[in-house]
């Protein structure tokens, strides 16, 4: 078959190489890696080890231009095709290194796939160290967005960011967008002169603003990692290493909302070992990011939604932070394995959050974050993708297969190894996964093995195989699992209990105390509708709607309109045109389009809003608002 293709030449190249489901092991790598079907790239063929970007960002015409530069390590003597990925970008023209000469390489670009964009391959002679391609995106990439100067918070100058997991950072950049391949990266990025350019690479806090900006990025990271943005941003130190980056207006507010950000890292540090990225920046987007936050190396990107005042929403740092370990330093191998990214750090959040802000917070966040799970399996996952170790994602979009399930059920195991072994031990058993992991790409089969024979093995009698196996393998919640529990939530579901029954008035609620994880808890148990008179006299005492808490936004506006409570409609148009954020705009679209008289408002609203929405955003939001109303 090699030979064959090899004889036929470059003409056949798109149909004959062969797609092994297990890569050969390379010397330093820890197991048998398996295939990424989410990626055309063939890194047992050829490897990216370094990319060199060179990029004017051009506010007018929305697009990047320039060339990415891929250093290439030939693991295959008989390889002789470079395929990459890409998606909307436009190849002007590719060339070779040989010689210390660049020559033009001959390429083929596919016809794109909706799901995975376009593959490319690069057919050079004798194995060149380097590629060199000319490229631009589209104005509509996905991994981009560009925002007019009206839609920032300074109104004075554009504003661009990157979101590049799991698969759009091909919309940007042509490369093996797998996160089974690790490269270094630097990068010259050209601007309009008064913007300032980061990324997730080596960023200078003392910085002036050239419009011309170098960055260099020695630790070896997958592409999901990649990040740029663009805009009028200025800088706050919180310690030596951390700080925040914002637009002027935001960044006190952010600077003081993420003060703890020091004390996290060291939290970090005490339990996994050292911070090995140098700086940990954050930086404050425009509310039209589409999540929470985004672990781009040393470069955090956080919604401005968590800025809420009074520091209660700050766990989503201690969750990017917690990826410096689990999934920047130890990255799933595939988006498979994408518990081994958020399960271990929802599970490393959670021991922040808990050191900082003590049990009864961390509590409250797991009884949530557990119940929100429940609720999600009820309705949203299909059983198939109930498992922790997702069978290989074949033809589907990663982020389709993305639920709580790698998210909560996948901290629940660790809780549930933690407990039966105890807190010590645990600990040096995951600081050692870390260690012995470190900037490397990792799959289920190797976290199965490594617990076998460092833990159960080592410490017998604590946890069975067959208990591993239900965690890893079965769908739903393992009836192994016991929930979380909190105490301070027993006064809250009273209240709610009784509140909603009429017993309890609204003045006797004892609200004015609570913080947002109560009042998340005082909505969650709430009957589905009430009568529009009690939410009215709720919202007159405590002023939710407009609130500018995303928790609480995400929990009531749905509830207003189950409960037909409409005096809540312009404020809740505004929070949808203002906010991008897909988790907390989700549920309030969903209960919207559940009504024809609310799926034609919502219509009408996302209308006005998609200017300012991301294309994920926008892509999420179409789709609820497609399904036809339920009779
Ligand atoms: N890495 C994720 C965000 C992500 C996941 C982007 C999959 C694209 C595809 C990030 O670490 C994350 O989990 N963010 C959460 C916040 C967190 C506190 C749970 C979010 O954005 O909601
Ligand atoms: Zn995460």
């Amino acid at each position: 078959m090699r030979l064959l293709c090899l004889l036929a030449g470059s003409l056949a190249v798109a149909a004959c190489h062969p797609r092994p489901e297990i890569l050969p092991r390379q010397p330093g790598e820890p197991s048998l890696i398996t295939r990424d079907v989410s990626s055309y790239a063939e890194p047992d063929q050829v490897r990216v080890r370094h990319v060199s970007l060179d990029l004017r960002v051009d506010f007018a015409a929305k697009v990047l231009t320039g060339t990415a530069t891929l250093e290439l390590d030939w693991r295959d003597p008989s390889a002789y095709a470079v395929v990459l990925d890409t998606r909307d970008l436009t190849i002007a023209q590719v060339e070779a290194q040989l010689d210390a000469v660049w020559q033009p390489a001959p390429f083929e670009l596919a016809a794109a796939d909706p799901v995975f964009g376009a593959k490319l391959t690069i057919t050079p002679r004798d194995k060149p160290t380097k590629l060199r391609i000319t490229y631009a995106t589209s104005p509509e990439a996905s991994g981009l967005q560009w925002m007019a100067p009206e839609l920032t918070l300074g109104k004075g100058q554009g504003f661009m960011f990157s979101q590049s997991q799991a698969i759009h950072a091909r919309s940007w950049v042509p490369l093996q967008d797998t996160p089974s391949v690790r490269f270094t990266y630097d990068a010259h990025i050209t601007t309009p002169p008064d913007a300032m350019a980061l990324m997730s690479a080596s960023n200078d806090p003392a910085a002036t603003r050239s419009g011309d900006y170098r960055f260099d990025m020695p630790q070896a990271i997958p592409s999901y990692l990649l990040a740029i943005a663009v805009g009028d941003l200025v800088f706050r130190p919180l310690s030596a290493r951390a700080g925040v980056w914002a637009e002027p207006a935001m960044i006190e507010r952010a600077a003081s909302e993420f003060a703890d950000t020091e004390k996290m890292i060291t939290t970090a540090e005490q339990l996994y070992g050292p911070y090995r990225w140098g700086r940990y920046d954050i930086l404050v987007l425009p509310p039209s990011f589409p999540f929470g936050g985004m672990e781009n190396p040393r470069l955090t990107f956080a919604t401005p939604t968590v800025v809420v005042g009074d520091r209660s929403l700050v766990s989503l740092v201690a969750h990017e932070l917690a990826h410096s370990w689990s999934g920047n330093l130890v990255t799933n191998a595939t988006w498979s394995d994408v518990w081994l990214n958020e399960g271990f750090t929802t599970y490393v959040e959670n021991r922040i959050v808990e050191a900082l802000y003590g049990r009864d917070f961390a509590e409250m966040e797991n009884v949530i974050g557990q119940r929100g799970l429940r609720d999600e399996l009820e309705h949203d996952v299909k059983p198939a993708d109930q498992v922790l170790a997702l069978p290989p994602l074949r033809g589907r979009d990663p982020d389709e297969a993305l639920s709580g399930i790698a998210y909560v059920k996948g901290q629940w195991f660790l809780f549930f190894l933690e407990e039966r072994f105890g807190r010590a031990i645990f600990d040096d058993f995951l600081r050692r996964w870390f260690d012995a992991h470190a900037f490397t790409s990792v799959d289920s089969v190797e976290f199965e093995r490594f617990l076998k024979a460092e833990l159960l093995d080592k410490v017998p009698g604590k946890v069975t195989a067959e208990e591993v196996r239900v965690w890893l393998h079965d769908q739903g919640i393992p009836s192994l699992a016991r929930p979380a529990t909190s105490r301070v939530f027993n006064a809250i579901d009273r209240a709610a209990a009784e509140w909603a029954s009429g017993v309890l008035p609204t003045a006797a609620l004892g609200a004015r105390s609570w913080g947002t994880h109560q009042w998340v808890r005082f909505f969650l148990q709430l009957p589905p509708t009430l009568p529009a008179a009690q939410l009215a006299e709720l919202d007159a005492v405590f002023h939710l709607t407009g609130t500018a808490n995303p928790e609480l936004a995400e929990r009531w506006y749905p509830l207003t309109i189950r409960s037909g409570y409409l005096a809540a409609r312009p404020a809740m148009k505004e929070f949808l045109k203002t906010v991008g954020r897909r988790k907390v705009i989700k549920p309030v679209y969903e209960a919207l389009a559940k009504s024809p008289e609310g799926l034609t408002f919502a219509r009408s609203v996302f209308e006005e809003a998609r200017p300012g929405y991301h294309p994920i955003t926008s892509a999420m939001v179409r789709d609820i608002l497609a399904a036809p109303a339920a009779p």
